[in-house]
């Protein structure tokens, strides 16, 4: 992909994700059919769908020989990273979507070759978007985030952190997150992955943990933290396999490691 070829997909991926943040505005306070899916908290709604088949059909028209990886169907079978793939969570956060009707976000991520070359995370009610290029800064609207602190004391760190990882469960040892929890200034807990990676590319939270996300709530997230000088990495720090669901932890390089080795072990 050379430069042109990228700065206007970039524009059409921009000018997709703002018209369909518009169209969810403006439904907004219309009623909504609610579903539940692997159980009754994994909610879904016919703007979860609508909004996926948008942009799986603008891709499609535009770009016929790109793939689409999205949460609710309407993309691909995506087996490989191979070529061009937009990964695409239309409403991250559902949760917040129906229940706050604010705090969730439109992520998309577009990955060459395995590597995330573009991403938009769209705060839809505050009308606020991050964005990156690969090796071109990230963005808050038309701020440049600056690089993430080169040290900061995990003491004075503040974590987002989903308390079902506080609270007995099956994946990780709870006894080291509430070590983690007594280190740190502070914890927090958004609802919404995409925008808890918006904040650590801002530098307004330090570290995000979680273990299980999948490829379309982490894909534009990773173009951001990176483009900030920030980790990505599975919880145990072994390198993310953007095919899979998977731990995450994304922090402050300087802090990721003493996180990852110290505080998170796995049952
Ligand atoms: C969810 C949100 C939530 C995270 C869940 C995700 P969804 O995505 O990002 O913050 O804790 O693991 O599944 O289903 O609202 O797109
Ligand atoms: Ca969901
Ligand atoms: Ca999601
Ligand atoms: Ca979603």
């Amino acid at each position: 992909m050379n430069e042109q070829q990228k700065q206007s997909l970039y524009d059409n991926a921009k000018r997709w994700v703002l018209e369909a943040g518009e169209h969810i505005r403006t439904k907004m306070h219309q009623p909504l059919v609610i579903e539940t899916k692997s159980n009754p908290d994994d909610l879904v709604t016919e703007m979860d769908q609508d909004t996926e088949k948008f942009f799986a059909e603008k891709i499609r028209e535009s770009y016929p020989d790109h793939k689409v990886l999205g949460e609710e169907g309407f993309g691909d079978d995506v087996k490989d990273l191979d070529g061009v793939t937009w990964i695409v969570d239309p409403i991250d956060g559902t949760m917040n979507f129906v229940h706050q009707k604010q705090n969730f976000a439109i992520s998309v991520g577009i990955f060459k070759d395995g590597i995330g070359e573009i991403g938009f995370i769209y705060d839809v009610m505050k009308d606020c978007l991050y964005h990156a290029k690969r090796n071109e800064g990230a963005y808050k609207n038309d701020q440049l985030l600056p690089a993430l602190a080169n040290s900061i004391p995990l003491e004075e760190a503040i974590i987002g952190l989903n308390s079902t990882w506080a609270v007995p469960n099956k994946k990780v040892d709870e006894n080291g997150i509430h070590r983690l929890i007594r280190k740190v200034r502070g914890t927090r807990s958004y609802g919404s992955a995409a925008l808890e990676f918006a904040y650590i590319a801002e530098g307004i939270m330090d570290s995000y943990i979680t273990m299980r996300l999948a490829p379309w709530d982490i894909a534009a997230g990773i173009v951001l933290v990176h483009e900030v000088g920030g980790k990505v990495t599975k919880a145990n720090g072994e390198p993310i396999n953007m095919l899979d669901k998977q731990s995450i932890l994304a922090s402050n390089a300087s802090i990721h490691k003493e996180i990852s080795m110290n505080y998170i072990s796995f049952k």
